[in-house]
This record gives structure tokens, C-alpha cells and sequence, in this order.
């Protein structure tokens, strides 16, 4: 197969790109770190590595510091809307093989990954674990070569347990989502922040004293919902696990069957990783001019083959904003074509909680390099020394320090004779 040395919308985009990659660093001190250390080290040297990411300035640095670090990269995106072309770009000129665009069809989405793993991988990196399965199912021949893999998303990390449960896994993969200093910052406030931020840049709607409905009260969803009370609306949840609905609760929120709050609600949010959470029988309680969204993984969340069967009319009405006009008068209006809004209208998670994530990502290739003849072809955590050091890092680059525990202290949290 011909691959071309990269794929991008415009490669004259670059010089925005660059200026926009240096601005995240600002942001990512302890990337830095590792990235400075790596430059030095060498750690990743003859490493090639397929990376199948959101394409934005965060993931150019990574990007930077694996390639700084000896690896060679190639890099898809992981959603067909999440690329931002003038970082596509600069990165096509600094010598990576990128392969995105964005809004790219179904298609050329899967063509890139191919692309992507012509890379001949010993390292895959994951976010969705599109690229783990293009791989599994049409590319085993290059399984050989690959010592193991690293996945950003819960979506992903599901998908890969699923693998490795039906013994259908052929490496080990480090489940990066999983990390503390990931999902506890990522998954909740970069997704709280940034997905307000994308339904906010995409309609400029009003939040104060609006029905705000969240559909999962996850990670992702439990930020997204504080974020949305704290810009004046009225959160209503939707879950479907008892604790995390209790959860819910006694954080102030209101909890109710999406079928009531359907009727009551003026934006909705899915975030579930789940599919076909808001389906037909919710469009129809739906008030006039009800505005949907989503922020999970996959564009399933929301049943949009049942919105197009239930509507007369579909227009699109600016960027990032479908009309649909239902058989029964009223109008709801889907943003981002169901895609994860935050990426899609707006520019992802702010830089600084990418930071630990990315971090992570960095040191589990280097953990992955050292340790492979180690691992099974498993779903693996990242080592807790990893998670604690970028923790420390980064209360060291926001100039915060800690107590530490006293000699006696750490006798009587490891003793059980103490009593009253
Ligand atoms: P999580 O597993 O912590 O939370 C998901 C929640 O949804 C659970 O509490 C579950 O009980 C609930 N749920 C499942 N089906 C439901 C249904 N039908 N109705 C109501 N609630 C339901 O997962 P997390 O970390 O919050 O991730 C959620 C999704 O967001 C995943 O697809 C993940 O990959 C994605 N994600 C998106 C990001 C973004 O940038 N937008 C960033 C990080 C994760």
C-alpha cells in the first residue's frame, strides 16, 4: 500500500497550529518535564509508535515528546470532528505522519487508521480503541511486532476488557483512563468544563435558569452537571445505577426517569457510554426548541436514525446546530451531529488536565518499553508510582507542597493494637 507522508485539510494551516501548540504548553508543565527528560534519555529509541488521538494541541505535545523521546509517531484522529487541521498541520511539518481532518467521513476516518498502523507499530495508543480493533480485525499480520498498547477513554477501556475477557486480546494494554490523575481531572473537569463550553460556543444560549439535563453520573457526567449548576441551571439526572443516582442526589442535584425530565428539560447531555440513552419515546415528551447533545465516546448515545424517522423537515442552522422538525410541530435541535460536543464545537479539554493525562500516556510507553516481556495480554492499571509522581509533579508545578506522615504516624496506620 502507497501511504503518503501525511493527510491533512490544508498544510498552510501550520503556522496557527504552532503558535496554538506552544500556547497549551504554557499549560502542561509536567508534561514538559517529561518531555525534557525524555529529549535527553532517549528512553522510546526505535520505537514506532500508532497513535489514534483527538488531534489537538495537547496531544501535539505529547506527539513532540514521544518523538523527542527516540519514537517514531504516526497519528489518526479518534473522531471524525475532533481534529483541528491547523494542528494537523504543524505536526505534518515537524516530520509526523498524520492522518486527519476534520469532519472527515466514515471512510477516510477508517482509511486514516490504516494509514495510521502502516507505521508498523510496537506501540498502539488508544483513545476508543478504534485503532486496537482495525488492527485485531483487519491488520493481524503487524500483531507481531506490537509489544503493547496504552487507552485514554472509559468507552475504550470497556471495549478492551471485553477483549481480553472473550480471549481475544493478543497484547497488553495499559488502561490509562483508569489512573487517578486522569479520570478524577480529565473525565470531570475537563469534560465539565469544556462541554458547557462546546454548547455554549455552538448556540450561545443562556444557561441561568434553564433545565439542564445529564444523562450519566459518571465522572464525565458529575462534571458537567456542577459545571452546568454553577452557570445558574437547574440540574436534573438521569442515571441508571442506584448509588451514583444517590450520589446525585445528595450533591443538591434533582434525580428523575428520563421520561419525565423529557417533558421538562430545555438542553440534554448525554455522557453514559452507553447507546440509544435518548430514543424515540423521549424525543416525543420533548418541549419545542429542546436542544441535545452529547459528550460520551461514540455518537450512539443519542437515537438519531429515530429523530430523522420522527421529523418532516432537517436544516442545518449554523455550525454545529441541526433543526429537526417533528411530525408533531415542535422543533429539537441536536448539536455536533451527536459527537462528543466538547471536542466538536469547542477545543476539548483545557490544557492543564490534559497535562496529567498525557503524562500518564508518556510514562506508561517508557513503563510498556521496560517491562514488556513482563506482561500478558491483559488490561493492565497504570503503576500507582506513576500515578503518584505525576500528582506530586503537578502540585509542584502549581506551587503547592504537602505534610508527610510522622514516623508514628505511619506505625499506626500499618498497626492494629491501638484501640481508644
Ligand atoms: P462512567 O462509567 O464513570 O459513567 C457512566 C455513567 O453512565 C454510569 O454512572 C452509568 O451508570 C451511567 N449510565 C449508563 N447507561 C445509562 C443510561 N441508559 N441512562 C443513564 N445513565 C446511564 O464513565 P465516564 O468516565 O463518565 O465516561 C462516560 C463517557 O464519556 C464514556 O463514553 C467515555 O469514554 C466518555 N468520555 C468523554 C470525554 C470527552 O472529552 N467528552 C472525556 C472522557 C470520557
Amino acid at each position: 500500500m502507497k501511504v503518503p507522508a501525511y493527510e491533512v485539510k490544508d498544510i498552510n494551516l501550520f503556522k496557527k497550529g504552532k503558535m496554538r501548540i506552544e500556547w497549551a504548553r504554557r499549560e502542561m508543565p509536567v508534561l514538559a518535564s517529561i518531555h525534557n527528560n525524555f529529549l535527553k534519555r532517549k528512553p522510546l529509541k526505535g520505537i514506532h509508535i500508532s497513535a489514534c488521538l483527538h488531534v489537538t494541541t495537547e496531544t501535539a505535545n505529547l506527539v513532540l515528546a514521544l518523538r523527542d523521546g527516540g519514537a517514531e509517531v504516526a497519528l489518526c484522529a479518534s473522531n471524525p470532528l475532533s481534529t483541528q487541521d491547523d494542528v494537523a498541520s504543524a505536526l505534518a511539518k515537524e516530520g509526523i505522519k498524520v492522518y486527519a481532518i476534520k469532519g472527515e467521513d466514515r471512510k477516510t476516518y477508517y482509511n486514516h487508521i490504516i494509514y495510521c498502523l502502516e507505521n508498523r507499530p510496537h506501540i498502539t495508543m488508544d483513545d476508543g480503541a478504534d485503532l486496537v480493533s482495525t488492527l485485531h480485525k483487519k491488520r493481524r499480520d503487524l500483531i507481531k511486532n506490537v509489544i503493547g498498547g496504552t487507552e485514554e477513554t472509559t468507552t475504550g477501556v470497556i471495549m478492551l476488557r471485553a477483549m481480553c475477557e472473550k480471549g481475544v486480546l493478543e497484547y497488553p494494554i495499559i488502561a490509562v483512563n483508569d489512573a487517578y490523575t486522569k479520570y478524577l481531572f480529565d473525565n470531570r473537569y475537563g469534560t465539565g468544563q469544556s462541554t458547557i463550553d462546546g454548547i455554549m460556543r455552538a448556540t450561545n444560549i443562556l444557561l441561568a435558569g434553564k433545565k439542564f439535563v445529564v444523562c450519566g453520573y459518571g465522572w464525565c457526567g458529575r462534571g458537567i452537571a456542577t459545571r452546568a449548576k454553577g452557570m445558574g441551571a437547574n440540574v436534573i439526572v438521569c442515571e441508571v445505577d442506584a448509588i451514583r443516582a444517590l450520589e446525585a442526589i445528595m450533591d443538591g442535584f434533582t434525580v428523575k426517569p428520563l421520561k419525565e425530565a423529557a417533558k421538562e428539560g430545555d438542553i440534554f447531555c448525554t455522557s453514559t457510554g452507553n447507546l440509544n440513552v435518548i430514543r424515540e419515546e423521549h424525543f416525543k415528551l420533548m418541549k419545542d426548541g429542546a436542544i441535545v447533545a452529547n459528550s460520551g465516546h461514540f455518537n450512539v448515545e443519542i437515537n438519531i436514525p429515530d429523530l430523522k424517522n420522527l421529523s418532516k423537515r432537517i436544516r442545518k442552522i449554523k455550525d454545529f446546530v441541526e433543526e429537526f422538525s417533528l411530525k408533531n410541530g415542535k422543533k429539537i435541535y441536536l448539536l455536533a451531529d451527536g459527537r462528543l460536543v466538547n471536542l466538536s464545537s469547542a477545543e476539548g479539554h483545557p490544557s492543564a488536565v490534559m497535562d496529567m493525562s498525557f503524562s500518564n500516556q508518556a510514562l506508561s510507553v517508557e513503563f510498556l518499553v521496560q517491562n514488556s516481556n513482563k506482561l500478558e495480554k491483559k488490561v493492565y492499571p497504570v503503576p500507582q508510582e506513576i500515578d503518584s509522581k505525576i500528582a506530586l509533579l503537578k502540585l509542584k508545578s502549581l506551587g503547592v507542597s504537602i505534610d508527610e506522615l510522622t514516623p508514628e504516624q505511619k506505625r499506626y496506620l500499618t498497626s492494629w493494637e491501638f484501640g481508644t
